[in-house]
Protein backbone atom coordinates (compact mmCIF):
# COMPACT_ATOMS: atom_id res chain seq x y z
CA UNK A 1 0.00 0.00 0.00
CA UNK A 2 1.29 3.25 0.08
CA UNK A 3 1.47 6.09 -2.17
CA UNK A 4 1.71 4.03 -5.22
CA UNK A 5 -1.83 3.38 -4.66
CA UNK A 6 -2.75 6.70 -3.62
CA UNK A 7 -0.91 8.36 -7.16
CA UNK A 8 -3.28 5.45 -9.03
CA UNK A 9 -6.07 6.40 -7.39
CA UNK A 10 -5.87 10.08 -7.98
CA UNK A 11 -4.72 9.39 -11.61
CA UNK A 12 -8.34 7.31 -11.85
CA UNK A 13 -10.42 10.64 -9.93
CA UNK A 14 -8.73 13.02 -12.42
CA UNK A 15 -9.19 11.64 -15.10
CA UNK A 16 -12.74 10.49 -14.26
CA UNK A 17 -13.34 13.93 -13.74
CA UNK A 18 -11.39 14.44 -17.39
CA UNK A 19 -13.72 12.10 -19.38
CA UNK A 20 -16.71 12.30 -17.23
CA UNK A 21 -19.61 13.38 -20.18
CA UNK A 22 -21.07 15.48 -17.63
CA UNK A 23 -19.15 19.18 -17.95
CA UNK A 24 -16.12 17.87 -19.81
CA UNK A 25 -16.96 16.59 -23.53
CA UNK A 26 -16.39 19.33 -25.36
CA UNK A 27 -20.19 19.12 -26.53
CA UNK A 28 -21.31 20.03 -23.07
CA UNK A 29 -22.50 23.65 -23.77
CA UNK A 30 -20.78 24.79 -20.50
CA UNK A 31 -17.27 23.59 -21.84
CA UNK A 32 -18.20 24.37 -25.13
CA UNK A 33 -19.00 27.99 -23.79
CA UNK A 34 -15.47 27.88 -21.75
CA UNK A 35 -13.75 26.95 -25.14
CA UNK A 36 -15.56 29.56 -26.53
CA UNK A 37 -14.60 32.06 -24.41
CA UNK A 38 -10.82 30.75 -24.27
CA UNK A 39 -10.92 31.48 -28.11
CA UNK A 40 -12.21 34.71 -27.38
CA UNK A 41 -9.63 35.76 -24.88
CA UNK A 42 -6.82 33.71 -26.59
CA UNK A 43 -6.24 31.83 -23.73
CA UNK A 44 -4.05 28.85 -23.43
CA UNK A 45 -3.53 26.54 -20.26
CA UNK A 46 -0.13 24.91 -19.70
CA UNK A 47 -2.15 21.89 -19.20
CA UNK A 48 -5.48 19.93 -18.89
CA UNK A 49 -4.80 19.66 -14.98
CA UNK A 50 -4.99 23.71 -15.16
CA UNK A 51 -7.69 23.89 -17.65
CA UNK A 52 -9.82 21.94 -15.73
CA UNK A 53 -9.44 24.14 -12.76
CA UNK A 54 -9.83 27.31 -14.69
CA UNK A 55 -13.21 25.37 -16.48
CA UNK A 56 -14.46 25.24 -12.55
CA UNK A 57 -13.40 28.76 -11.64
CA UNK A 58 -15.31 29.91 -15.12
CA UNK A 59 -18.59 27.90 -14.50
CA UNK A 60 -18.84 29.12 -10.79
CA UNK A 61 -18.46 32.65 -12.49
CA UNK A 62 -21.39 31.62 -15.02
CA UNK A 63 -23.18 30.63 -12.28
CA UNK A 64 -22.54 33.83 -10.66
CA UNK A 65 -23.49 35.89 -13.48
CA UNK A 66 -26.38 34.22 -14.34
CA UNK A 67 -27.89 34.62 -10.89
CA UNK A 68 -27.46 38.00 -11.07
CA UNK A 69 -28.42 38.37 -14.03
CA UNK A 70 -31.53 36.59 -13.41
CA UNK A 71 -32.75 38.87 -10.89
CA UNK A 72 -35.71 41.33 -11.81
CA UNK A 73 -34.65 45.03 -11.46
CA UNK A 74 -31.13 45.37 -12.06
CA UNK A 75 -29.26 48.32 -12.83
CA UNK A 76 -26.30 46.57 -14.60
CA UNK A 77 -25.17 43.15 -16.08
CA UNK A 78 -22.43 41.19 -15.30
CA UNK A 79 -20.57 38.93 -18.27
CA UNK A 80 -18.38 36.92 -19.15
CA UNK A 81 -15.20 39.21 -19.62
CA UNK A 82 -11.50 38.52 -19.76
CA UNK A 83 -11.21 37.72 -15.70
CA UNK A 84 -14.28 34.95 -15.97
CA UNK A 85 -11.59 32.50 -15.49
CA UNK A 86 -10.05 34.25 -12.18
CA UNK A 87 -11.75 33.99 -8.91
CA UNK A 88 -12.46 37.03 -7.17
CA UNK A 89 -9.16 36.76 -4.70
CA UNK A 90 -6.80 36.13 -7.72
CA UNK A 91 -8.40 38.88 -9.44
CA UNK A 92 -8.14 41.03 -6.49
CA UNK A 93 -4.88 39.87 -5.82
CA UNK A 94 -3.43 40.96 -9.30
CA UNK A 95 -6.02 43.98 -10.70
CA UNK A 96 -6.02 45.22 -7.05
CA UNK A 97 -4.45 46.15 -3.73
CA UNK A 98 -5.09 45.74 -0.52
CA UNK A 99 -6.22 49.35 0.96
CA UNK A 100 -4.04 51.52 3.16
CA UNK A 101 -5.51 54.49 5.10
CA UNK A 102 -6.59 57.55 3.57
CA UNK A 103 -4.04 59.78 5.16
CA UNK A 104 -2.19 61.91 2.37
CA UNK A 105 -2.35 65.34 3.21
CA UNK A 106 -4.13 68.33 1.99
CA UNK A 107 -1.74 70.75 0.00
CA UNK A 108 -3.38 74.11 -0.64
CA UNK A 109 -5.71 73.88 -2.90
CA UNK A 110 -5.03 75.51 -6.56
CA UNK A 111 -8.60 76.03 -7.17
CA UNK A 112 -11.48 77.03 -4.07
CA UNK A 113 -14.76 74.76 -4.43
CA UNK A 114 -16.07 77.11 -1.50
CA UNK A 115 -18.28 79.52 -3.67
CA UNK A 116 -19.14 77.97 -6.68
CA UNK A 117 -22.04 78.80 -8.61
CA UNK A 118 -23.69 75.82 -8.69
CA UNK A 119 -26.17 76.74 -11.19
CA UNK A 120 -23.68 77.29 -13.46
CA UNK A 121 -22.35 74.14 -13.29
CA UNK A 122 -23.38 71.99 -16.46
CA UNK A 123 -26.04 68.95 -15.41
CA UNK A 124 -24.12 66.53 -17.37
CA UNK A 125 -20.72 66.42 -19.20
CA UNK A 126 -18.85 63.65 -21.35
CA UNK A 127 -15.28 64.44 -21.63
CA UNK A 128 -15.54 62.11 -24.73
CA UNK A 129 -18.08 64.50 -26.37
CA UNK A 130 -15.20 67.00 -26.80
CA UNK A 131 -12.50 64.18 -27.72
CA UNK A 132 -10.59 64.94 -24.48
CA UNK A 133 -10.52 61.09 -23.97
CA UNK A 134 -8.14 58.83 -25.54
CA UNK A 135 -9.27 55.06 -26.60
CA UNK A 136 -9.95 52.85 -23.78
CA UNK A 137 -6.70 51.02 -23.09
CA UNK A 138 -4.86 48.06 -20.94
CA UNK A 139 -3.11 47.55 -17.90
CA UNK A 140 -2.80 43.83 -18.61
CA UNK A 141 -1.20 42.11 -15.59
CA UNK A 142 0.80 45.13 -14.49
CA UNK A 143 -0.65 46.85 -11.39
CA UNK A 144 -0.53 50.08 -13.01
CA UNK A 145 -4.28 51.40 -12.98
CA UNK A 146 -2.42 54.39 -11.09
CA UNK A 147 -0.48 55.51 -14.23
CA UNK A 148 -3.52 54.68 -16.44
CA UNK A 149 -5.86 57.10 -14.78
CA UNK A 150 -3.40 59.48 -14.26
CA UNK A 151 -2.36 59.79 -17.82
CA UNK A 152 -6.08 59.75 -18.88
CA UNK A 153 -6.41 63.22 -16.97
CA UNK A 154 -3.08 64.33 -18.27
CA UNK A 155 -4.44 63.55 -22.08
CA UNK A 156 -7.92 65.49 -20.99
CA UNK A 157 -6.58 68.49 -19.13
CA UNK A 158 -3.78 68.76 -22.08
CA UNK A 159 -6.69 68.50 -24.99
CA UNK A 160 -8.64 71.16 -23.08
CA UNK A 161 -5.84 73.95 -21.96
CA UNK A 162 -3.95 73.20 -25.16
CA UNK A 163 -6.24 72.13 -27.81
CA UNK A 164 -4.41 68.74 -28.87
CA UNK A 165 -5.53 65.11 -27.82
CA UNK A 166 -2.37 62.95 -27.90
CA UNK A 167 -2.42 59.37 -26.74
CA UNK A 168 0.81 59.99 -23.60
CA UNK A 169 3.02 56.84 -22.20
CA UNK A 170 1.68 55.45 -19.05
CA UNK A 171 5.21 52.91 -19.47
CA UNK A 172 6.95 55.75 -19.20
CA UNK A 173 5.11 57.05 -15.77
CA UNK A 174 5.45 53.17 -14.57
CA UNK A 175 9.22 53.05 -15.58
CA UNK A 176 10.51 56.19 -14.01
CA UNK A 177 8.17 56.98 -11.64
CA UNK A 178 9.54 56.94 -7.50
CA UNK A 179 7.72 54.49 -5.20
CA UNK A 180 5.12 53.63 -7.78
CA UNK A 181 5.87 50.90 -10.72
CA UNK A 182 4.49 47.58 -12.13
CA UNK A 183 4.02 45.49 -8.76
CA UNK A 184 2.56 46.45 -5.96
CA UNK A 185 0.20 49.47 -7.45
CA UNK A 186 0.98 52.70 -6.96
CA UNK A 187 -0.75 57.00 -6.36
CA UNK A 188 -1.92 59.13 -9.18
CA UNK A 189 -0.67 61.84 -7.86
CA UNK A 190 3.25 60.05 -8.34
CA UNK A 191 2.22 60.13 -11.90
CA UNK A 192 1.88 63.55 -11.90
CA UNK A 193 4.86 64.11 -9.90
CA UNK A 194 7.13 62.73 -12.20
CA UNK A 195 5.27 64.44 -14.98
CA UNK A 196 6.12 67.81 -13.32
CA UNK A 197 9.90 66.69 -12.19
CA UNK A 198 10.59 65.50 -16.00
CA UNK A 199 9.10 68.66 -17.77
CA UNK A 200 6.55 66.17 -19.51
CA UNK A 201 5.64 62.90 -20.66
CA UNK A 202 6.18 61.28 -23.59
CA UNK A 203 4.13 59.75 -26.25
CA UNK A 204 2.15 56.28 -26.20
CA UNK A 205 3.94 55.68 -29.60
CA UNK A 206 7.69 56.87 -28.70
CA UNK A 207 7.20 55.10 -25.48
CA UNK A 208 4.49 52.09 -26.01
CA UNK A 209 3.28 49.92 -23.37
CA UNK A 210 5.01 46.47 -23.06
CA UNK A 211 3.35 45.92 -19.30
CA UNK A 212 6.93 45.00 -18.06
CA UNK A 213 8.87 47.46 -15.58
CA UNK A 214 12.22 48.58 -17.84
CA UNK A 215 14.52 51.34 -17.22
CA UNK A 216 13.36 54.70 -17.29
CA UNK A 217 13.86 56.27 -20.51
CA UNK A 218 12.79 59.72 -20.57
CA UNK A 219 16.13 61.04 -21.04
CA UNK A 220 15.92 59.77 -24.76
CA UNK A 221 12.37 59.92 -25.35
CA UNK A 222 11.28 63.76 -26.11
CA UNK A 223 8.34 64.97 -23.71
CA UNK A 224 5.15 65.52 -26.03
CA UNK A 225 2.56 66.76 -23.31
CA UNK A 226 3.38 68.23 -19.44
CA UNK A 227 1.16 69.44 -16.72
CA UNK A 228 2.37 72.41 -13.94
CA UNK A 229 1.35 70.93 -10.78
CA UNK A 230 -1.92 68.80 -9.17
CA UNK A 231 -3.85 69.15 -6.50
CA UNK A 232 -6.18 66.58 -4.04
CA UNK A 233 -9.83 67.95 -4.25
CA UNK A 234 -12.12 68.28 -1.26
CA UNK A 235 -12.90 64.55 0.31
CA UNK A 236 -16.21 63.04 0.48
CA UNK A 237 -18.17 65.42 -1.61
CA UNK A 238 -19.40 64.91 -4.65
CA UNK A 239 -20.26 67.91 -5.59
CA UNK A 240 -17.01 69.67 -5.01
CA UNK A 241 -16.31 66.45 -7.20
CA UNK A 242 -19.10 67.06 -9.55
CA UNK A 243 -17.62 71.05 -10.29
CA UNK A 244 -14.21 69.32 -11.16
CA UNK A 245 -15.35 66.64 -13.35
CA UNK A 246 -17.48 69.78 -14.97
CA UNK A 247 -13.74 71.36 -15.66
CA UNK A 248 -11.66 68.48 -16.59
CA UNK A 249 -11.24 64.47 -15.97
CA UNK A 250 -10.82 63.59 -12.58
CA UNK A 251 -8.39 60.29 -11.11
CA UNK A 252 -10.19 58.63 -7.99
CA UNK A 253 -10.10 55.56 -6.16
CA UNK A 254 -12.81 53.53 -5.55
CA UNK A 255 -13.42 49.71 -4.20
CA UNK A 256 -13.36 47.24 -7.12
CA UNK A 257 -15.63 44.31 -6.20
CA UNK A 258 -16.54 40.48 -7.38
CA UNK A 259 -19.40 42.48 -9.70
CA UNK A 260 -17.02 45.17 -10.35
CA UNK A 261 -14.82 42.96 -12.02
CA UNK A 262 -17.28 40.91 -14.17
CA UNK A 263 -19.31 43.95 -14.82
CA UNK A 264 -20.24 43.36 -18.82
CA UNK A 265 -22.71 45.12 -21.06
CA UNK A 266 -23.45 47.39 -19.20
CA UNK A 267 -25.71 50.23 -17.37
CA UNK A 268 -25.57 52.12 -14.05
CA UNK A 269 -23.28 50.02 -11.98
CA UNK A 270 -24.81 50.17 -8.23
CA UNK A 271 -22.37 47.73 -6.20
CA UNK A 272 -22.51 45.90 -3.90
CA UNK A 273 -19.46 47.64 -2.70
CA UNK A 274 -17.51 49.39 0.29
CA UNK A 275 -15.36 52.13 0.62
CA UNK A 276 -11.90 50.06 1.12
CA UNK A 277 -10.38 51.80 -2.22
CA UNK A 278 -8.49 49.54 -4.21
CA UNK A 279 -8.29 50.77 -7.74
CA UNK A 280 -8.23 54.23 -9.37
CA UNK A 281 -9.79 55.24 -12.43
CA UNK A 282 -11.03 58.25 -14.61
CA UNK A 283 -13.88 59.86 -14.05
CA UNK A 284 -14.42 61.42 -17.32
CA UNK A 285 -18.06 62.70 -17.06
CA UNK A 286 -20.89 62.71 -15.12
CA UNK A 287 -25.07 62.85 -16.00
CA UNK A 288 -28.43 61.01 -15.01
CA UNK A 289 -30.44 58.55 -17.29
CA UNK A 290 -33.72 60.63 -18.75
CA UNK A 291 -35.73 57.71 -17.96
CA UNK A 292 -35.28 56.83 -14.63
CA UNK A 293 -33.66 60.19 -13.47
CA UNK A 294 -30.61 57.87 -11.92
CA UNK A 295 -27.28 59.95 -11.59
CA UNK A 296 -23.96 58.48 -12.72
CA UNK A 297 -20.06 59.11 -12.82
CA UNK A 298 -18.64 57.92 -16.73
CA UNK A 299 -15.19 56.25 -15.67
CA UNK A 300 -12.57 55.20 -18.22
CA UNK A 301 -11.55 52.29 -16.72
CA UNK A 302 -8.07 50.45 -17.85
CA UNK A 303 -8.96 46.83 -18.08
CA UNK A 304 -9.44 46.91 -22.21
CA UNK A 305 -12.89 47.22 -24.15
CA UNK A 306 -14.82 44.08 -22.22
CA UNK A 307 -15.32 45.67 -19.30
CA UNK A 308 -18.62 47.63 -18.79
CA UNK A 309 -19.41 49.57 -21.48
CA UNK A 310 -16.84 48.99 -24.13
CA UNK A 311 -14.11 49.76 -21.04
CA UNK A 312 -15.79 52.74 -20.03
CA UNK A 313 -19.00 52.27 -16.90
CA UNK A 314 -20.94 54.35 -15.24
CA UNK A 315 -21.14 54.31 -11.53
CA UNK A 316 -24.15 55.59 -9.38
CA UNK A 317 -23.62 59.30 -8.23
CA UNK A 318 -25.10 61.76 -5.24
CA UNK A 319 -25.79 58.15 -3.10
CA UNK A 320 -26.37 58.78 0.58
CA UNK A 321 -23.08 58.20 1.97
CA UNK A 322 -20.55 61.06 1.96
CA UNK A 323 -18.06 59.01 0.29
CA UNK A 324 -19.58 58.23 -2.28
CA UNK A 325 -20.15 54.92 -4.14
CA UNK A 326 -17.58 52.21 -3.95
CA UNK A 327 -15.76 55.50 -2.23
CA UNK A 328 -15.18 57.36 -5.18
CA UNK A 329 -15.52 60.63 -3.58
CA UNK A 330 -12.65 59.88 -0.83
CA UNK A 331 -9.80 60.84 -2.78
CA UNK A 332 -10.33 62.56 -6.04
CA UNK A 333 -7.06 64.13 -7.87
CA UNK A 334 -6.38 66.47 -10.58
CA UNK A 335 -3.29 67.58 -12.60
CA UNK A 336 -3.37 71.26 -13.40
CA UNK A 337 -2.62 73.45 -16.52
CA UNK A 338 -1.70 77.14 -16.56
CA UNK A 339 -1.68 77.71 -13.12
CA UNK A 340 0.61 78.82 -9.92
CA UNK A 341 3.00 75.10 -10.00
CA UNK A 342 2.37 73.76 -6.63
CA UNK A 343 5.57 73.60 -4.52
CA UNK A 344 6.41 69.42 -4.39
CA UNK A 345 6.99 69.80 -1.02
CA UNK A 346 6.87 66.14 0.90
CA UNK A 347 3.62 65.46 1.39
CA UNK A 348 4.00 62.62 4.22
CA UNK A 349 2.84 59.41 3.75
CA UNK A 350 1.26 58.50 0.11
CA UNK A 351 -1.94 57.21 1.08
CA UNK A 352 -3.41 54.91 -0.64
CA UNK A 353 -1.90 52.81 -3.01
CA UNK A 354 -4.31 51.01 -5.88
CA UNK A 355 -3.44 48.85 -8.87
C1 LIG B 1 -31.01 31.96 -15.55
O1 LIG B 1 -32.12 32.01 -16.41
C2 LIG B 1 -31.97 31.19 -17.59
C3 LIG B 1 -33.15 31.43 -18.49
O2 LIG B 1 -34.36 31.34 -17.78
C4 LIG B 1 -31.84 29.72 -17.15
O3 LIG B 1 -31.65 28.91 -18.29
C5 LIG B 1 -30.64 29.58 -16.24
O4 LIG B 1 -30.54 28.28 -15.75
C6 LIG B 1 -30.72 30.56 -15.07
N1 LIG B 1 -29.46 30.49 -14.36
C7 LIG B 1 -29.32 30.59 -13.05
C8 LIG B 1 -27.97 30.38 -12.48
O5 LIG B 1 -30.26 30.85 -12.32
C1 LIG C 1 -19.28 70.32 -0.92
O1 LIG C 1 -18.84 71.09 -2.01
C2 LIG C 1 -19.71 72.14 -2.34
C3 LIG C 1 -19.22 72.76 -3.65
O2 LIG C 1 -17.87 73.03 -3.60
C4 LIG C 1 -19.75 73.13 -1.18
O3 LIG C 1 -20.64 74.19 -1.49
C5 LIG C 1 -20.24 72.39 0.05
O4 LIG C 1 -20.18 73.25 1.17
C6 LIG C 1 -19.39 71.17 0.32
N1 LIG C 1 -19.98 70.39 1.38
C7 LIG C 1 -19.32 70.07 2.49
C8 LIG C 1 -20.07 69.23 3.48
O5 LIG C 1 -18.17 70.41 2.68
C1 LIG D 1 -24.93 81.74 -11.47
O1 LIG D 1 -24.98 81.11 -12.75
C2 LIG D 1 -26.18 81.39 -13.44
C3 LIG D 1 -26.18 80.55 -14.72
O2 LIG D 1 -25.00 80.73 -15.44
C4 LIG D 1 -26.27 82.89 -13.74
O3 LIG D 1 -27.47 83.18 -14.42
C5 LIG D 1 -26.22 83.65 -12.41
O4 LIG D 1 -26.18 85.05 -12.66
C6 LIG D 1 -25.01 83.24 -11.61
N1 LIG D 1 -25.07 83.85 -10.28
C7 LIG D 1 -24.07 84.53 -9.76
C8 LIG D 1 -24.28 85.04 -8.37
O5 LIG D 1 -23.03 84.74 -10.37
Amino acid sequence: MGSKYLLLFFYMVVSLMWASPRATSPSHPMMQRFEEWMARFGRVYADDAEKWRRFQIFQDNVNYIETFNNRSGNSYTLGTNQFADMTFDEFLSKYTSASIPLNVKQEAPLTSFEDVNMSAVPDSIDWRDYDAVTEVKQQGTCETCWAFAAIATVEGIYKIKKGALISLSEQEVMDCSVGSGCIGGGWAHQAYKFIIRNGGVATESSYPYTGVQRNCESNIVPNAAYIDAYQHLPRNNETSLKVAVSKQPVASYLEATRDFQLYVGGGIFKGPCGTAVNHVVAIIGYGEDSNTGEKYWILKNSWGKNWGENGFGRLERDVSSVEGLCGIAQQPVIPIINSTPLELADVGSDGISAI
